[in-house]
C-alpha cells in the first residue's frame, strides 16, 4: 500500500497543486538559489497554525522589506515585531528574529533535518518541512493536516494526542524516498482541500481505494480527539488616553514587557489582566476615566472581553511609553486585539 500511496498522491500532486509564492512546482528539485531557504523558512514558520489566505500578504511583504535572511537578521526586533502584528502567535515573531541571527552567523541554513531542528523556533514539523521542501531530504513532515489524512488512510481510531506515535510510523512508511517536499505538499493540499476535518471530499480523492476509514464509513470520525474544554473567560480593562486635535492628535502606546503574552508588541496599557487573569490593576492615571465599550477575542489559551476606558483630563501619563500619531494608527503594528480597542475607543467620537 505504502508504495501506492505515493504515487496516486504525486500524481495528483502533479494536476492538482495550489500555485503559493513559496513553492515550486511540482517535480522540480528545489532551485540551487542561496536564498530558497529562506523564501521556504520564512513561509513555514508563518504558515504554523495560520491559514495560506492570512499568510499570503505577511509573506509578501517580509520579502519585499527584506529580501534575504541577512537582511532579516539585521533589521531592528521592533520593526520586525510591528510588520508581525495581525499574524497571532508573537513568540514565532520573537525566534525568527533570532533564529536569522543565528542563521546570518553560520553563513546559511543548515541542511539536515537534526541541525535545522537546534534553530530558535524550529520544531519537528518544521524542521523536516524545511528539510524536504528546502532541500529536497527525505523527511517525514507530520502536520495537523498529514495527521488526519494518515490517522483515516489507516483507520487509526486510538484518540489524539495518544494516537501521534501510530500517526508517525505510518507517515513514515508512506513517505517516498524521492519528491520528499512534494510529498509533503501533497499531504498538507489533500488535508486542506479534499481530506477536510468536515465533509471529506472521498469522491475526489486519490487516496480513495487504499482508505481503510472510507472503507469503515468512520472517515469523518477521525481522527478522534480529546472532549474540549471550555475556555476560560477573562476580563481586562485597556486604557486609551489622548491629547492634541486634528491631525496632531496622538495616543499613548507602550511595548509590552518580555517573552509571555504579546511580549514585545507595541499596545495600548492595560490593567494587568493578562499577567493577573482577573484585571484588577491601576489605569495609568488617576481621574476621571469614560467607558467605550468592549472588544473580545479569543487566544488559544482563553477568551478575552476587554473594556476601553478613555480619559479625557489633563494629566500626562507616567513612565515608559510613546506618543504615537492617530492618522497613523494603521503603522503602529498592534497586535488585532489592541487594534480592535483602539478603533473601538475612535469609533466614539
Ligand atoms: N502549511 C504549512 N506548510 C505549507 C505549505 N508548504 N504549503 C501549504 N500549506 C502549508
Ligand atoms: Fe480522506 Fe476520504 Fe481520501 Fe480517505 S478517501 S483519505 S477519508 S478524503
Amino acid at each position: 500500500m505504502a508504495a501506492t500511496v505515493s504515487v496516486d498522491l504525486l500524481h495528483w500532486y502533479d494536476q492538482h497543486a495550489r500555485d503559493l509564492p513559496w513553492r515550486q512546482p511540482p517535480g522540480e528539485t528545489p532551485p540551487d538559489d542561496p536564498h530558497w531557504p529562506y523564501r521556504v523558512w520564512l513561509s513555514e514558520v508563518m504558515l504554523q497554525q495560520t491559514t495560506v489566505a492570512a499568510v499570503k500578504p505577511y509573506f509578501a511583504k517580509f520579502l519585499a522589506t527584506w529580501p534575504t535572511v541577512e537582511d532579516l537578521a539585521a533589521a531592528d526586533d521592533a520593526e520586525i515585531m510591528s510588520a508581525w502584528a495581525g499574524l497571532g502567535y508573537y513568540s514565532r515573531a520573537r525566534n525568527l528574529v533570532k533564529c536569522a541571527r543565528e542563521v546570518t552567523a553560520k553563513g546559511g541554513f543548515p541542511q539536515t533535518e537534526a541541525e535545522l531542528r537546534k534553530l530558535p523556533g524550529l520544531g519537528a514539523y518544521t524542521a523536516a518541512a524545511i528539510a524536504a521542501i528546502a532541500f529536497g531530504q527525505r523527511a517525514v513532515v507530520v502536520d495537523a493536516n498529514v495527521e488526519r489524512v494518515v490517522s483515516r488512510l489507516f483507520a487509526i481510531e486510538e484518540p489524539l494526542p495518544a494516537a501521534r506515535k501510530a500517526i508517525r510510523e505510518k507517515a513514515e512508511q508512506i513517505t517516498p524516498d524521492t519528491r520528499a517536499g512534494d510529498f509533503a505538499q501533497a499531504m498538507m493540499d489533500l488535508g486542506s482541500q479534499i481530506c477536510t476535518s468536515r465533509a471529506p471530499k472521498c469522491l475526489l480523492c486519490p487516496l480513495a481505494e487504499a482508505c481503510q476509514a472510507k472503507a469503515k464509513g468512520l472517515a469523518e470520525d477521525l481522527p478522534r480527539k480529546p472532549p474540549k474544554k471550555a475556555k476560560p473567560q477573562r476580563k481586562g480593562t485597556a486604557y486609551w488616553i489622548e491629547r492634541g486635535e486634528g491631525d496632531d492628535r496622538e495616543f499613548w502606546l507602550v511595548t509590552r514587557e518580555g517573552t509571555g503574552m504579546l511580549g514585545g508588541m507595541r499596545a495600548l496599557p492595560d490593567d494587568g489582566w493578562s499577567a493577573q487573569g482577573d484585571g484588577s490593576g491601576k489605569p495609568p492615571i488617576e481621574g476621571v476615566w469614560e467607558p467605550q465599550g468592549a472588544v473580545s477575542h479569543v487566544f488559544t489559551h482563553a477568551a478575552l472581553s476587554l473594556s476601553v476606558q478613555r480619559y479625557a483630563g489633563p494629566q500626562a501619563p507616567q513612565g515608559q511609553g510613546e506618543w504615537w500619531p492617530v492618522t497613523r494608527l494603521d503603522e503602529a503594528g498592534l497586535p488585532t486585539l489592541f487594534a480592535k480597542a483602539a478603533r473601538l475607543a475612535l469609533a466614539q467620537d
